[in-house]
């Protein structure tokens, strides 16, 4: 499967720059923006050009190479002073996502690894290569959650998915979509409910472009309709990504998440979550560690231009919810299912090759 279209790439070497899909012009516009420094990449990624927990990793990493671009030609101390502080404006963009805070300890560490071993150019070229490193995993990870997920579905399912966990999340391919492509590549046909996810719309611009484009039969809902499309018997399973898994299993995920779970337990629905192994925080013991983005007022009071709700209302807008351990029935991995969802089955899964 392959598509016209990259979420990210990197055009030259260690001196080159970031190229994103602006996921805030689609579904109406599919067009590339350019990111030449940690502050151009730091406003894609807050304002959600880039997004979804996996791609905001990756741009992470590039940013840092983005960042030192500008060190190469100092000494060892300012190159890595220059380091910590591109960091710190990384790491400051958005909170939930554990996967950019991954990247970026990944980043470093692989920085400190060569300190005292190599001049700043070199050390620079190291980090150039751990991003696209990074890069190329994830496209391998993700194919390996689509294949393992995709053992869960059967030919003729309902499917629901909320937000967007596709390949505009990640490098390609996805995770929750992955589980989707991978069913519909073994000939699988699903018919796939995409909530439409306020107040964004990840779910109808963004989840429902790409299936389509993978010609999936797919039908948006309003986030309010899927209780009444599960009562109908329209959903046998509901996948989703993640972007937090605390060590017990509660999985931050996209603000609704918790209340699809609810209502799939409610209708004895199984809820799965697929995410890589860099979206488990074994320093979250369980979701109540796991800080939750608020974000501007205006994306529910202004959605898209149009004013939807009265001028100075008080808006309480957090980004994301975490759904308990107990209402998952399986995390979907690129090394398998991990089932039950619980503290001891996600160390067994961490303590392998992550
Ligand atoms: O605010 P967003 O669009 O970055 O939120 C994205 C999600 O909640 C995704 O479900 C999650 O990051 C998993 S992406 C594979």
């Amino acid at each position: 499967m392959s598509t016209d279209w990259q979420t990210l790439r990197w055009i030259g070497g260690p001196a080159g720059h970031l190229m994103l899909l602006d996921q805030t012009r689609l579904p109406v516009a599919c067009q590339e923006v350019a990111c030449q420094d940690v502050e151009s990449l730091r406003e894609a990624i807050v304002s959600l050009r880039v997004r979804g927990a996996p791609a905001i990793g990756i741009a992470a990493a590039y940013g840092i190479v983005l960042g030192l671009q500008t060190a190469v030609g100092g000494d060892e101390p300012a190159f890595f002073a220059r380091l910590e502080q591109v960091c710190q404006r990384l790491l400051s963009s958005r909170p939930t996502a554990v996967n950019l805070a991954w990247a970026v300890d990944r980043m470093r560490l692989r920085a400190g690894s060569l300190r005292g071993q190599c001049p700043p150019t070199e050390l620079h070229a190291a980090l150039w290569a751990e991003a696209r490193a990074i890069h190329e995993e994830d496209r391998q990870i993700c194919r390996a959650i689509g294949g393992h997920g995709a053992t869960l579905l059967r030919d003729g399912m309902g499917v629901l998915t909320h937000c967007n966990a596709g390949g505009l999340a990640t490098s390609e391919y996805g995770t929750a979509l992955a589980v989707i492509y991978a069913a519909h590549a073994e000939g699988k046909h699903l018919r796939v409910f995409a909530d439409e996810t306020r107040p964004l719309l990840q779910g109808a611009r963004l989840t429902a472009w790409e299936l389509q484009q993978h010609g999936i039969d797919t039908t948006v809902i309003c986030d309010s309709a899927a209780a009444h499309v599960m009562r109908a018997g329209l959903v046998q399973a509901v996948i989703t990504g993640a972007d937090r898994i605390a060590a017990n299993g509660d999985t931050a995920n996209k603000i609704g998440t918790y209340g699809l779970a609810q209502l799939a337990r409610a209708h004895r629905c199984p809820f799965y979550v697929a995410a890589p192994c860099s979206t488990f925080d074994l320093d979250a013991p369980t979701g109540a560690a796991i800080p939750i983005e608020c974000r501007d007022a205006r994306e529910v009071t202004h959605g898209f231009g149009l004013q939807t709700a009265p001028e100075g209302i008080r808006v309480y807008n957090p980004a994301f919810d975490v759904t308990p351990a107990e209402l998952i029935t399986a995390f979907i991995t690129q090394h398998g299912i991990v089932t039950p969802v619980d503290a001891p089955h996600i160390a067994a899964l961490l303590t392998r090759e992550c």
